[in-house]
């Protein structure tokens, strides 16, 4: 336990000196651990992770491999920042694995959200696993394990962890930011040149956008999902409320209602727009949206996203609601 606990001697990183100062720090540990051999990595995109491997790639390069997994519920653009970013711009050594139809042909007809949560890291898990076996000579994994992690460690979350690896797989584990809070970790981030989009996102769940997609996912809907989330974004970025609103995203329910299109009765999804405050996700308060914004918003959800026919706004802050729909 011990070995799990903060350094006294760690200082709060909230410089880009002192995180300068940790990165150094870092590099040469990671250089003593890994020494010439090889390193994988599972890269979500999320903040953690991604901190993780652009450390690597500057301690041991060629020798870090990245696998990211696009499960069909990551939100619009992600997949594709992950290539830009690490691949393109960083030079990283990244297998990008489409297991789109994979992961939604498991989930099809799956309406149960535990049930869900369980397919998707499982599947997960499998996928990984697969990459990790084409991979020769593979001797250490690397995780975005952060402090809260540890903390909390009876809940370790599922994007941080794949410590459920089969037996054949069972690495050394690297984790360089596992002393860290996460706003040390963003302050890490930008000093490694990572975007800020990337690196002060807003929180999203490991399932991703499947726990938004209430109920038995489909295509159709998970594209409403998508597609919604994306306009809410861009909107939220436009009014300035990217970096100030501690979540946001959009919802779309498993049933539908009536509305009318072009003198005729149509059957359509709906859209809940979700807005909401918090510190650390145990309770959370509504942001009170502009009604221009939400107009705006409104607009473009009807007349750009096929399927949909109702924009609603959630006003129930947790408790009672929790922040997800399930
Ligand atoms: P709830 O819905 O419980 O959400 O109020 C609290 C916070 O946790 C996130 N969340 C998850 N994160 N895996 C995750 O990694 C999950 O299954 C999951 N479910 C909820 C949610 O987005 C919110 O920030």
């Amino acid at each position: 336990m011990a070995d799990n606990l903060r350094p006294e001697s760690l200082q709060r990183i909230t410089t880009p000196e002192l995180a300068k100062a940790f990165i150094d720090e870092q590099i040469s540990a990671l250089h003593s651990q890994i020494g010439a051999k090889k390193v994988l990595l599972a890269l979500s995109g999320g903040v953690d992770s991604s901190v993780v491997a652009a450390l690597l790639i500057r301690a041991v390069g060629e020798q870090l491999t990245c696998v990211h997994v696009n499960h069909g519920l990551l939100r619009k653009g992600e997949s594709e920042q992950v290539i830009q970013v690490f691949k393109n711009q960083l030079g990283a050594n990244l297998i990008y694995v489409d297991a789109v139809d994979r992961f939604l042909d498991k989930l099809a007809g799956v309406s149960d959200p535990e049930q869900k949560r369980k397919i998707i890291g499982k599947e997960f898990i499998d996928v990984f696993a697969e990459e990790a076996r084409k991979l020769d000579g593979i001797e250490f994994l690397a995780q975005g394990t952060i402090y809260p992690d540890i903390l909390e460690s009876v809940g370790v979350k599922a994007h941080h962890n794949v410590g459920g690896l089969p037996a054949d797989l069972q690495f050394e584990l690297v984790e360089p930011v596992k002393f860290l809070y996460k706003d040390e970790v963003r302050v890490v981030g930008i000093a490694l040149g990572l975007p800020e989009s990337m690196v002060y996102r807003q929180p999203f769940p490991g399932p991703g956008l499947g726990v938004r997609c209430v109920g038995a996912i489909t295509r159709d809907r998970l594209e409403a999902v998508r597609e919604s989330d994306a306009i809410l974004r861009e909107e939220f970025a436009a009014a300035g409320l990217q970096g100030k609103v501690w979540q946001y995203f959009t919802v779309v329910p498993s049933f539908t209602s009536t509305g009318i299109k072009d003198g005729k009765r149509t059957d359509d999804w709906m859209v809940i727009i979700r807005a909401v405050n918090s510190i650390d996700a145990t309770s959370a308060t509504i942001e009170e949206l502009p009604y221009p914004l939400l107009y705006k918003i409104r607009d473009r959800i009807l007349s750009e996203v096929a399927g949909v026919n109702r924009v609603l706004y959630d006003l129930s802050p947790k408790p009672i609601a929790t922040i997800e729909y399930e």
